[in-house]
């Protein structure tokens, strides 16, 4: 018998089991098919597919510059339609990261993030980490306070020339590439999700990628919803000469702004590294465990295809076989690929599949028939019920079952109401269960059998109750009224207790009637009834308006005081000609013009009130040091008048002053002082 390895891990079984409760909670009023729960990765893509349309949209009327962006925005927002796709791209672009850690998180406590799924889950964060980038590039774009805060942070980070270009207006043609690539990089990002997405499901059979339709439709019925309710708006424009005080920051994007400004770059880009990169390596940290590879007796197969057409994980290969069997395929199972979902080991007509971990079609079959043997004999009506492991752990067996189970033990025998008996195995899925043995059971004196499947769309192994149900179609004769098809949120007990109950009833059995099966074929064209779509709806909208609150009110530390701040771009003056050695140059020559020069470093010392508040040295750019000498500094100063000198050095002379005065800040302003290299001052803007 095989250990049940999935309750292994308490934590993420503790945490999907209220996942699931509220999964099941939502199913009570919505069916599977139209539960967003189940939909998380698919809605994503419908996200995305969402973003693209709106985007062009937007595209069209954009126009990028320093002097004309915030203008196109406005302008984009003064009629009703471009005000709509503008909303719905922002909203669609938070509803993309929150279903992605919601997507995210059931896969972790799942625990579906390591063997195989390894791919999935890096290129997952890889995914993520694209999308927030793809976010604050489009933010930035507004040319809004929130682009101003973006580009105080990556002025103060980068500081060198990229930075000056926003302080010292006459350099503002280098701004449009700036917004040129910006933009480039909000567009072209998307794209390359593409690829991210077709390598997410490079290990998986048949990917999913469409949300079903009606799933698909509410989530943009919320996004209008929402975009009507609160369309969204632009912060005041950009003034690089003021401190932002108070400015409406979206969490999803750019909460990061406010939390370095509190914390430094040090402490939150440490701690975001640190927990980012366990997640990212999680697969390798926390490895869990299961029963598999899939392993095949090579005598029993007659390479029928039927498990390499059913595997979910593209585990299993069909190759030319040339041995003393009459077959010409045998199956092979690639032990890298295989998550022991035992789908294959359902599939199997000829039972030459099993796990390694030791669970055996056979062998627990075998056990159910002798159960069903002895209460046979001993009078009792028996039901036969199939269950997965994944629900004996999270709680799906009534009490009166679950206490039968026994250390080791998958096949064990309960006592219900009225004599009966409750024959239950476990299976590693759903999946596993050969519908060969139904008919087996009926034969053998079965009253009942029910298959108990999580929700269609709750699959652990993505397939699970797919494929048992699809065999069922096509063995519609094993359709009997004494079969049972359920399917029931996990952890959901009173649900299973309760159609139990009902079927000891002397009536229930009386009145048995085959029962239709869901469909597996077109169901992304099933309609939803007017409740289940309004929950669904409901739902969505709630879970999108949480970019509501989100939109945290935010203001730079420093705008309770003033600023000053110092820019400097200069050619610098020269020290030594670069004449490479063994070079010797005819009389006359300029070697500096020749050969470029090494130049001298450029020292500032700024004071304020007699107190230095600066002072550094800044090296030219370039590999052989004869670049522009370029810095930007932010100096945070105290409300008033103050006397403020500027001291300069950039040859082997000491310090000349190039600049003096009585400046008066004022609180939330920032004043700039530039070098102007002609006058060789700075001069105060
Ligand atoms: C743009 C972001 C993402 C999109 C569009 C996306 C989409 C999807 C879709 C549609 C599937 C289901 C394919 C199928 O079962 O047929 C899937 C599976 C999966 N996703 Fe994502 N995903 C994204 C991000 C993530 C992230 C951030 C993680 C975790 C870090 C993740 C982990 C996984 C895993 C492990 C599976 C495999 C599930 C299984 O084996 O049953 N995904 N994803
Ligand atoms: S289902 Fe069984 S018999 Fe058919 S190919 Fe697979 S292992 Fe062989
Ligand atoms: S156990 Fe599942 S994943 Fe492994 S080979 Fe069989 S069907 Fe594929």
């Amino acid at each position: 018998m095989t250990p049940n390895l999935y309750p292994q891990r308490k934590t993420l079984r503790a945490l999907e089991k209220i996942w699931s409760r509220l999964e099941g909670l939502v199913n009570r009023f919505t069916h599977s098919d139209f539960n967003p729960f189940y939909h998380l990765g698919t809605l994503t893509i419908f996200m995305l597919i969402v973003l693209l349309v709106t985007g062009a949209y937007l595209t069209i009327f954009y126009r990028p510059g320093l002097d004309v962006a915030y203008a196109t925005v406005e302008k984009i927002d003064s009629n009703w339609l471009g005000s709509l796709m503008r909303s719905v791209h922002r909203y669609a672009s938070d509803a993309s990261i929150l279903l992605i850690i919601l997507h995210l998180l059931k896969m972790l406590f799942s625990d579906r993030y390591w063997g195989q799924r390894w791919l999935a889950w890096t290129s997952g964060w890889i995914m993520l980490a694209g999308t927030w980038l793809t976010g604050t590039f489009g933010y930035w774009l507004i040319w809004d306070g929130r682009a101003q805060w973006l580009t105080e942070y990556m002025m103060e980070t980068l500081a060198g020339t990229s930075g000056l270009t926003y302080v010292a207006v006459d350099l503002s043609s280098r701004t449009f590439s700036n917004f040129v690539i910006i933009l480039f990089l909000h567009v072209f990002l998307p794209i390359i999700g593409f690829l991210g997405i077709y390598i997410h499901g490079l290990r998986l059979s048949r990917a999913r990628w469409w949300s079903p339709r009606w799933v698909s439709v509410q989530a943009i019925i919320g996004l209008i919803l929402l975009s009507l309710i609160k369309p969204t708006m632009s912060a005041a424009p950009a003034d690089l000469s003021t401190l932002l005080s108070d400015v409406r920051m979206d969490a999803y994007y750019l909460g990061f702004l406010p939390l370095i400004d509190a914390w430094g770059n040090v402490i939150f880009w440490g701690l975001a590294i640190l927990i980012g990169g366990s997640l990212f390596l999680l697969p390798w940290l926390a490895r869990g465990r299961d029963s598999g590879p899939a392993i095949i007796t090579d005598p029993k197969c007659t390479g029928c295809n039927l498990c390499y057409a059913e595997c979910p994980y593209d585990a299993i290969a069909m190759v030319e076989r040339h041995d003393e069997t009459k077959y010409h395929k045998l199956a092979v199972i690639n032990a890298a690929q295989c998550t022991a979902c035992a789908i294959c080991v359902g599939a199997c007509p000829t039972d030459a599949i099993h796990l390694q971990g030791g669970y055996s079609g056979e062998q627990t079959f075998n056990a159910v028939k002798g159960a069903l043997h002895r209460e046979k004999q001993e009078g009792h009506p028996v039901t036969v019920m199939f269950v997965s492991e994944r629900d004996v752990t999270l709680g799906t067996l009534p009490a009166k079952l679950k206490g039968n189970i026994r250390e080791g033990e998958t096949v064990f025998t309960s006592e219900w109401e009225a004599g009966a008996r409750v024959v239950t195995a476990i299976l590693p899925s759903i999946g596993a269960v050969n519908i060969e043995w139904l008919r087996t059971l009926r034969d053998e004196g079965a009253r009942d059998i029910i298959l108990l499947s999580h929700p269609y769309d709750d699959a652990l192994y993505r397939e699970d109750p797919h494929m048992l149900l699809n065999r069922l179609h096509l063995h519609a004769a094993l359709v009997t009224k004494d079969l049972h098809w359920l399917e029931i949120a996990p952890g959901d007990s009173s649900a299973l207790e309760a159609f139990m109950k009902n079927l000891q009833r002397e009536e229930t059995q009386k009145e048995k009637q085959p029962k239709p099966l869901p469909p597996v074929k077109n169901r992304n064209k099933l309609i939803p009834s007017l409740m289940s779509g309004l929950v669904g709806t409901l739902i969505l909208l709630g879970a999108f308006a949480l970019a509501l609150p989100l939109d945290v009110k935010a203001s730079m530390q420093a705008a309770d005081g003033s600023a000053l701040r110092i820019a400097l771009d200069a050619k610098g003056k020269i020290e030594a000609a670069n004449i490479p050695e063994g070079v010797t140059l005819p009389e006359g020559a300029d070697p500096v013009k020749i050969f470029g020069g090494v130049h001298f470093p450029i020292s500032v010392r700024v004071l304020v009130d007699g107190n230095v508040v600066l002072e550094d040295t800044y090296e030219p750019s370039g590999i052989s040091g004869n670049g522009r000498i370029s810095a930007l500094e932010f100096l945070e100063i105290e409300s008033g008048t103050r006397t403020v000198e500027v001291w300069m050095k950039d040859d082997s002379d000491d310090y000349r002053l190039v600049f003096s005065g009585e400046v008066t800040f004022e609180q939330g302003r920032v004043w700039i002082l530039v070098y102007d290299e002609a006058t060789d001052t700075f001069v105060l803007r």
